[in-house]
């Protein structure tokens, strides 16, 4: 690996994480995790856990959070919020697109901020559609793109950069497209802005849940015959 590439790999493992923790980590968002949390219950997981800024908004109604993200910095910023929790967290993979999961073993799913930067998000999306119960919902809060023409130019035009720099982040994912394309209904959604700078202030926030009438396709679990994953427990 030559230097420019240990940098850039630097930059995204190490820098990266940290400017989550501060961007998604505002004030501001703070409302809309508590909102998004509301509902979940039993064994959730949560694909993208990043620094664990959800845990402190999960409900009394979640046994058990699954955590599933490849960002170690992440999981070690997560400590404090950890530590103080009432809900034990179990790190169980590194991959939303291969979840070592049973088929329908989880009661709910959760993820804010990911589907921008998770690179293959349908197939994530697939995989937490097969791990879901049958009657589980996916919470999400997420930005993406928007509807408004002038806005949408400018994340088309900035998503290059910004996956370069802000660790595969895209500003123009159409994220209830992608939901709908893997497999799921949509039950609620509301789009809302943050405001200003508004490339990455056009949110997504809602409930999906399994659509039956979708054909489900092959994904980790058949190809690998879904092994219960030895569980890394945090607290
Ligand atoms: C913008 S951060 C959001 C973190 C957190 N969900 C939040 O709301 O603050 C995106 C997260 O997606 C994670 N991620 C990237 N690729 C992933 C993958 N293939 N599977 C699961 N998570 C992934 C990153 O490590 C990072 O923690």
């Amino acid at each position: 690996m030559g230097p420019i590439d240990r940098a850039a790999r630097w930059w995204s493992e190490e820098v990266v994480p940290r400017v989550v923790e501060k961007t998604c980590g505002l004030r501001a968002i703070a409302p809309l995790r508590d909102r998004v949390a509301e509902g979940l219950y039993g064994e959730v997981l949560e694909i993208g856990f990043g620094s664990g800024l959800n845990v402190p908004h999960l409900p009394p109604s979640v046994e058990r959070l699954l955590a599933i993200d490849p960002s170690g910095v992440g999981r070690r910023m997560a400590a404090t919020r950890l530590a103080a929790s009432p809900v034990p967290v179990d790190f169980v993979g590194l991959d939303g697109e291969h979840i070592p999961l049973e088929d329908a073993s989880v009661d709910s799913a959760l993820c804010t901020f990911t589907l921008c930067t998770i690179p293959g998000a349908n197939r994530a999306l697939r995989e937490v559609r097969r791990v879901l119960k049958p009657d589980g919902q996916l919470h999400f809060l997420e930005h993406g793109l928007s509807p408004e023409a002038s806005v949408a130019k400018w994340q088309h035009r900035l998503t290059p950069v910004q996956r370069r720099v802000a660790g595969g982040c895209h500003f123009d994912r159409a994220i209830d497209r992608l939901i709908t394309d893997s497999g799921f209904e949509i039950v609620e959604l509301r789009n809302h802005s943050l405001g200003r700078p508004r490339t990455p202030s056009y949110l997504y926030e809602g409930i999906a849940r399994v659509d039956p009438a979708a054909v489900p396709e092959s994904t980790f679990g058949a190809e690998a015959g879904a092994q219960t994953p030895s569980r890394d427990r945090w607290r």
